[in-house]
């Protein structure tokens, strides 16, 4: 008797806190930034899959940008979006592991990362064998660049945590995306599509933090756009369109701070990207300008690829316009929003077997999955990146990598056709062990909560349709709108269709690596992850992945040493400045340099532009290859005896103070016996008027 009212007078104690608790909306936040980028050369990008497609220099750097948050009864969760083209499960393993040093604070379960998706960053670091392809092998240095900074971004928003709220909003952001494969979004039911205006999401949603002081400590946004303004002609490192709308959103906070070096952060998040360009002027044969055939996206003899681009004139300024574009809708949406979260934290993730899920079909029959493959589509490439084949030109049997792996191809599959049908195979990637397994498959399946509010990580690409069927059977779950869609995350699949997009075998279809019931065996996980989520009930981890780091085959392509003219110094300017520039105008200045993957200069820069302040007689930094306004260009001039030199362009902007300037160059070179040493050169000085 006595336990019983004591039991109900411990139900009422509780009930009554959740209802006068006004510090229910009070969390414990920290956020960190740190930078990520990888070798500025010599390093394929990853995105494009595009041979050749090297870097060759810096645009601007890549960061990490990482929020933690704590609810009051000590309930944390870790969000991060990295200027990645995407997460490797590699990555996520090495990030938990070295988060280890928290004593169980963070782990798989609670630490959520994902990327922005540009295609402007160096490869090499993921761990299923398909991605070493264009990239020769792993790229160690790379790896470790990123999960350094991964987690460098975490630690730091660890140590700065305090008492701030979150506020929320959400509003349409049109004219900085298009679908780029509509005729496989037509394929969708009649009655599903008469739901939707539009065949892209244009919903962007904004968390912003703001300390007890009511000081903006940081901000969230997600949009779902790809990070392809930048086109696979690109070799400068860039966070494209992402990545420089949050330099624009945090220098409005970070005054006098270089990019990256202020308190304030502000991520540009993805969704369900799949479909989804920014090359808003649509696709164009190159040599003519001619209307594409639009279901095969191909040109006709002569008129060369069929290629999307804009707004800009060029992918400079595209990639501009659609950052700004999604500056200031996120700008509006954080000054105007209102909307408080309140509630507890939780999160919750399992591993699962992508490769057998049983998924029931509306006649009562069940389906499955499929071990993973491409189809012949995915040589193909998209509007964003077109007529790139990892097999074509480029990639020869001498190359280490390959050479191995040759042997495996002769294979017979009529199992695997059968599950993938209609999609012809090009690569049976779930069949390809040799080195180690081609693709992923057992993905990463996680869920944030705070209060009403649902972070959902997704491990692919998923299209426009495949997001919304998603949200929509997590809504009927959680009677909550507030589901925001995330990815690609935590691990990379390629892509997710519906299964009537799946049909069609646009490039998005043939690269939905498990046949056409992917997304039916995505939407049931997800379904059982938020039921368990809302009810609190624990959740076996599942099948753990492979960690593969031990096995990796790394490129051999490696700085073998460095050299320079005769009669001349590494960082000698070669071609120097002008005596006077205005504003608008453009610095080009070059140096003798040395190859970049000496020291990637993490947290530091390959230049600076500098100002003599008169009052204090000193040179204060203004740039580095941090910044839009600069390029750091390598080239490599004489390959036999690796002499090499640096570019380096500041495009002034209109906001600089007149007065004396200089530029300068820093680097490393390295001798015949590997040892590297530091260097750097400067400009004479010049006046901006
Ligand atoms: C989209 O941009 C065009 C020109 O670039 C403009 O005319 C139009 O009003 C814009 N639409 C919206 C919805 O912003
Ligand atoms: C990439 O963009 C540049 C302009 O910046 C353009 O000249 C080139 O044709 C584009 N290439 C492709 C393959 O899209
Ligand atoms: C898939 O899983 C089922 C059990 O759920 C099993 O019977 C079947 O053999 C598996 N198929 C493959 C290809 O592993
Ligand atoms: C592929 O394998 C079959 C049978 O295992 C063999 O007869 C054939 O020569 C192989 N083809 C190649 C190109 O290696
Ligand atoms: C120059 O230095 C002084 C003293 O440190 C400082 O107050 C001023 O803001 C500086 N000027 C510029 C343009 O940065």
């Amino acid at each position: 008797m006595i336990k019983i009212i004591l039991f109900s007078i411990l139900i009422r104690s509780v009930c009554l806190e959740q209802f006068l608790d006004s510090s229910n909306d009070e969390y414990n936040i920290g956020v960190g930034i740190a930078d990520i980028t990888g070798p500025a050369a010599q390093t394929n990008m990853m995105g494009y899959a595009k041979v050749g497609q090297d870097t060759a220099g810096i645009h601007f750097r890549l960061f990490s940008r990482a929020f933690v948050i704590e609810d009051k009864h000590g309930n944390r969760i870790c969000f991060v979006s990295a200027d990645l083209c995407m997460i490797d499960t590699l990555t996520t393993l090495e990030v938990v592991k070295r988060l280890k040093k928290y004593e169980g604070l963070y782990t798989e379960k609670n630490v959520m990362l994902t990327s922005t998706h540009t295609h402007s960053g160096s490869g090499g670091y993921l761990q299923y064998a398909l991605y070493s392809v264009t990239t020769g092998g792993f790229i160690r240095e790379n790896f470790y660049a990123i999960a350094d900074g991964i987690v460098r971004s975490i630690d730091r928003a660890h140590s700065r945590m305090a008492k701030a709220r979150i506020y929320f909003n959400r509003g349409n952001l049109f004219n900085a995306s298009i679908n780029r494969s509509p005729t496989a979004y037509e394929n969708n039911p009649n009655e599903e599509k008469a739901k939707y205006e539009l065949n892209t999401d244009k919903t962007m949603y904004v968390f912003k933090f703001i300390d007890l002081n009511g000081e903006p400590i940081g901000m969230i946004s997600w949009f779902a756009v790809h990070c392809t303004s930048m086109n696979n002609t690109n070799t400068q490192i860039s966070g494209d369109n992402k990545g420089y709308a949050s330099q624009i959103f945090e220098r409005g906070f970070n005054v006098d701070q270089l990019p990256g070096k202020g308190p304030f952060v502000a991520a540009f998040a993805n969704a369900n990207l799949g479909d989804v360009s920014p090359n808003i002027n649509g696709p164009h044969c190159s040599i003519n300008g001619a209307s594409c055939d639009n279901p095969t996206s191909t040109c006709s003899i002569g008129s060369g690829e069929c290629i999307a681009s804009g707004p800009g004139a060029d992918m400079f300024e595209s990639t501009r316009i659609i950052a700004e574009r999604q500056y200031e809708k996120a700008k509006e949406l954080f000054e105007l929003s209102i909307d408080r979260l309140a509630g507890g934290i939780a999160s919750i993730h399992q591993y699962i077997d992508m490769t057998n899920v049983s998924v029931p079909l509306p006649d009562g029959s069940n389906a499955r999955t499929c071990k993973p493959a491409l189809g012949m589509s995915f040589a193909a490439g998209t509007t964003d990146g077109p007529g790139v084949s990892i097999f074509k030109q480029g990639i020869s049997l001498s190359n280490v990598f390959t050479d191995q792996i040759h042997r495996f191809t002769n294979f017979s599959i009529p199992d695997l056709s059968e599950c993938h049908y209609p999609k012809p195979i090009l690569l049976p990637t779930g069949l390809m062990k040799v080195p180690y397994d081609w693709t992923a498959e057992i993905l990463p399946t996680q869920i944030f909560k705070i209060g009403n509010f649902f972070i959902v990580a997704v491990p692919a690409e998923f299209s426009t349709m495949s997001g919304r069927r998603l949200r929509e059977s997590l809504v009927s779950i959680t009677k909550s709108e507030n589901i925001i869609i995330t990815g690609p995350s935590n691990a990379y699949s390629h892509y997710v269709t519906t299964f009537e997009e799946y049909q069609v075998q646009r490039y998005e279809g043939a690269s939905t690596i498990y046949g056409p019931h992917t997304l039916s065996g995505h939407i049931s996980q997800f379904e059982k992850l938020m039921t368990n989520l809302l009810s609190g009930i624990e959740i076996e981890p599942g099948p753990s992945p492979p960690n593969l780091l031990s096995r990796q085959i790394e490129s051999k392509n490696i700085v073998a040493f460095d050299s320079k003219p005769l009669n001349s110094k590494f960082g000698d300017c070669k071609q120097n400045v002008d005596n006077f520039y205005a504003v608008g105008s453009t610095v080009t200045v070059t140096f003798i340099s040395a190859n970049p993957r000496n020291n990637l200069m993490i947290e530091k820069s390959f230049l600076t532009v500098e100002y003599f302040n008169e009052s204090s007689s000193t040179w204060q930094i203004v740039a580095s290859d941090v910044n839009y306004e600069t390029n750091f260009i390598w080239e490599e001039k004489n390959k036999l005896l690796h002499q090499s030199k640096a570019i380096i362009k500041w495009n002034i902007p209109t906001s600089t103070s007149s007065g004396t300037y200089k530029i300068r160059h820093f680097g490393y070179h390295k001798n015949i016996l590997g040892q590297t040493q530091p260097f750097s050169g400067e400009t004479n000085e010049f006046y901006v008027l």
